[in-house]
């Protein structure tokens, strides 16, 4: 176990935990539903993991919302993700905040509209004290524009001669980097039965542990959160130690 895990009961709970929310435009097809009917309902299985993930002591949740290929799907359904942002939004905040959960959006948000990125600037400000957990959504997120951003506030930093060229290193390119500050990303959840990153988490998943199911997302319930959990925790890490080195 290392440093970076708790034990609670007997099973060791990743500090940090990233979900790749897919599948829900496939769940609602199977219902003869538009896809939009999907992302309504994949509402709740947001709110279940939240819950969830507080109620087992995780450090931070990260969850892949609206990535920054998505603007190529019909202008219909990236118009009703943006309303159903703000909705849930407007509605969850508060008890977020009664939750001391700190709630930020990592990703590129300049290109939302102007209401919504008040909506994001409002629950971030109201909720930054809070130290219960981190829940970071990913909206407009990029693996490769996280790390092509950090490059740049560095290379800025070189030009305003605030660090030289030589102070850039892994730990400083990751305190640029959108999830800087956190505890490292233990694992991965991607739902909807294909096993791929598609741009998450590019640099921070380097030692993270992958779990793959072909749960669709409005599916993913607390069970299903507790049995990818719960599979972590059998995971042997070595982090390129031998298993009898990591064995005490
Ligand atoms: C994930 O579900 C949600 C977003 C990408 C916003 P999808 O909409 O990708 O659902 P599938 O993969 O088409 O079933
Ligand atoms: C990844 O799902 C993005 C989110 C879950 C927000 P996609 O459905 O967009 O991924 P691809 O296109 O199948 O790789
Ligand atoms: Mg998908």
């Amino acid at each position: 176990m290392t440093e970076q895990q708790q034990k609670t009961s007997d099973t060791v709970i990743p500090q940090h935990i990233a979900i790749i929310m897919d599948g829900n435009g496939r769940w609602a097809q199977q219902r003869g539903k538009t896809r939009v009917v999907g992302h309504k309902n994949g509402v709740e299985s947001v709110r279940a993991v939240v819950s969830t993930a507080r109620k087992q002591g995780v450090k931070a949740l990260t969850l892949f919302a609206f990535s920054s290929e998505n603007w190529q799907r019909p202008e219909q359904e990236v118009s009703v993700l943006m309303d159903l942002f703000m909705f849930v939004l407007t509605r969850e905040v508060k008890k977020l905040h009664k939750n001391n959960i700190r709630f930020q959006v990592i990703g590129d948000v300049s290109r939302f509209s102007d209401k919504l990125i008040k909506k994001i600037n409002d629950a971030e400000k109201l909720t930054e004290n809070n130290d219960g957990m981190v829940l970071s959504i990913a909206a407009n997120y990029g693996g490769r524009w996280d790390i092509a951003n950090a490059a740049k506030q560095l290379a800025l930093k070189v030009s305003e001669n605030k660090i030289s060229v030589d102070d850039i290193n892994e730990k400083t390119l990751d305190q640029q980097t959108s999830l800087a500050g956190l505890p490292e990303l233990d694992l991965l959840i991607r739902t909807g039965g294909d096993f791929r990153i598609s741009n998450f988490l590019l640099w921070q998943a380097a030692y993270a542990e992958f779990y793959f199911t072909e749960t669709l997302w409005p599916d993913f319930k607390e069970d299903e959160f507790i049995k990818a959990i719960e599979c972590f925790d059998e995971r042997e890490r070595r982090f390129g130690q031998t298993g009898e080195q990591v064995k005490k």
